[in-house]
């Protein structure tokens, strides 16, 4: 099948790039930016990207591709830093800039006969960059620029490289989607031919090979991720495949049932449920910071596999559903990145748990894992619930997690549920729940004062959890969710609603 290839020099973005071709059909993948030629010359891409990131090309040491990529005769794009290596390496010099170019700038289109095709006049386009192309190599021509970049696009067209100092890939670039579609399809001659159907087949083999005659242990939470990742090495492994349910107790209303139905009945999967609610609840008590509870639960969760391993086992590999997402926010993928914060399941399994990973789900995001999921025949009512963090309720309850604040939290959250379905709002929001703290406040219920719980509501939507806006609801609905709340949950005298978005507040709130 034709691809395109990514070469990761570390942008934030470079995934983003992927995935905007991807969307237009054309398989792509992203590669380490020092991929040796000889093996792209292998797997003869169409075209090739050169990504942006964080370095300045004029510093020694800054990340370099092998510069056999520029004889394969192969049409190369240069993003950003990918678009200064070109200039670089030809002989135009690169310098830093006096002014730094952040956000949105006008963009005035020269030439329009290839990269800019069908596109005229001037678009917005998306910078990021403090360094800037003092000369452009004497082969090249100008095919677009920015006031304050006279080389914002530049091409040679003998040998094929276009290089631009602006991002394409990101939403803010007015026809950004063209431009990677005119690289693909037009310079490159890529065949529109990939999608999810495709990502499944391609990927269930990849499992076979890896995998071959071993054992798998999968853990599934019923979330969409982890139920995708077992009806996918179910397919691949069969009965070499045994999936666990791990209750730790800090879970959504009716969840353990839901999971059981879903997989033993809809999917023909056969679960192990191991009960483990004590066992997490002694280990959290007392324990009030977020990241240290992070731990213990990761850390748990380890155990009971271990213990799961034993008794079913043995296993040589544990699946997991991380998402890409995960992966860049700590900085683990391809490229030279910035870390920018530890997420979630990518710490690592601990050694002596002595199980190889598999994580089908890598390279996606959470929209496109939704989309793998249909081809996949999960189940709706698992489809459609909302994200629900592995360690559960323990990140919706602030301070000490104790039985009192699970329940308050539980069946705070099954009242906001329920309230959004019967409104029809639960399928148009990303995520919808209670989470309670220590503090507390005054009420009167019934004709006595009560000292109890403040609640705090919190409806976001998003697209693949990277940003995420508070959800504008009726206030009817508000209304009515607080009146449940405090009224059939006891303990409770205060409702709030949380008004911040992601950035700067994240999703969850610990
Ligand atoms: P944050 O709170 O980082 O959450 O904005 C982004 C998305 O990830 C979910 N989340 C997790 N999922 N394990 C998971 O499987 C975790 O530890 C975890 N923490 C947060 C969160 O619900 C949201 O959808």
């Amino acid at each position: 099948m034709d691809r395109i290839v990514v070469l990761d020099f570390g942008s934030q973005y470079s995934h983003l790039i992927c995935r905007r071709v991807r969307e237009a059909n054309v398989y792509c993948e992203l590669l380490r930016h020092d991929t040796p030629a000889r093996l792209l010359r292998e797997i003869r891409p169409k075209g090739i990207i050169i990504s942006g990131g964080p370095a300045s090309i004029y510093v020694e040491g800054s990340p370099r591709p092998d510069y056999g990529i520029f004889d394969l005769g192969i049409p190369i794009l240069g993003i950003c830093y990918g678009h200064q290596l070109i200039v670089d390496r030809f002989g135009g010099r690169i310098r830093k800039s006096n002014v730094r170019e952040y956000g949105s700038s006008n963009l005035v289109i020269d030439d329009n006969k290839d990269l800019f095709s069908n596109i005229k006049g001037n678009i917005r386009c998306w910078m990021s960059h403090s360094d800037t192309a003092e000369s452009i190599p004497k082969d090249f021509e100008v095919l677009a620029h920015t006031d304050s970049s006279s080389s914002a696009a530049i091409v040679n067209r003998n040998k094929k490289l276009f290089g631009i100092q602006f991002h394409p890939e990101v939403l803010h670039t007015e026809s950004g989607t063209e431009i990677l579609k005119n690289f693909s399809f037009r310079i490159s001659e890529a065949a529109p031919a990939w999608n999810m159907k495709d990502f499944l087949e391609s990927s269930i083999s990849e499992i076979r090979n890896k995998v071959g005659r071993d054992r798998v242990l999968c853990a599934v939470s019923g979330g969409i991720d982890s139920t995708t990742v077992a009806v996918m090495l179910h397919r691949a492994v069969g009965n070499n495949l045994r999936c666990v349910f791990v209750n730790h107790g800090l879970l959504r209303g009716g969840e353990e049932e839901l999971v059981v139905q879903s997989f033993e009945q809809v999917l023909n999967i056969p679960l192990i449920v191991v009960n483990a609610s004590e066992r997490f609840t002694t280990m959290l008590r007392g324990i009030k910071d977020p990241e240290e509870k992070r731990m213990i639960i990761g850390d748990e969760f380890a155990r009971v596999f271990s213990d799961v391993a034993s008794k079913h086992g043995p296993f040589q590999w544990l699946a997991q559903g991380t998402l890409y997402p995960d992966i860049i926010e700590s900085g683990v993928s391809h490229g030279p990145a910035s870390v920018i914060k530890s997420h979630h399941n990518v710490k690592g399994l601990p050694k002596w748990l002595d199980l190889k990973v598999i994580e089908p789900l890598s390279t996606l995001y959470k929209d496109e894992v939704k989309k793998l999921a249909e081809n996949l025949g999960v189940p709706t009512q698992l489809l459609k619930r909302h994200p629900f963090p592995g360690p559960g309720l323990a990140v919706r309850i602030i301070g000490e997690v104790n039985h009192e604040k699970i329940r308050i939290a539980r069946e705070s959250s099954k009242i906001v549920e329920d309230e959004l379905m019967a409104a029809s709002w639960y399928n148009k929001v990303w995520q919808a729940y209670a989470a309670v703290g220590d503090d507390k406040a005054v009420g009167v219920i019934g004709d006595g004062r009560l000292y109890g719980h403040i609640v705090i509501i919190r409806v976001v939507d998003s697209v693949d959890a990277m940003t995420a806006d508070w959800v504008r609801l009726p206030h009817d609905i508000i209304e009515k969710i607080s009146n449940r709340i405090s009224n059939e949950v006891e303990g409770v005298t205060w409702v709030t609603y949380a008004v911040s978005s992601k950035p700067p507040a994240t999703i969850e709130p610990q």
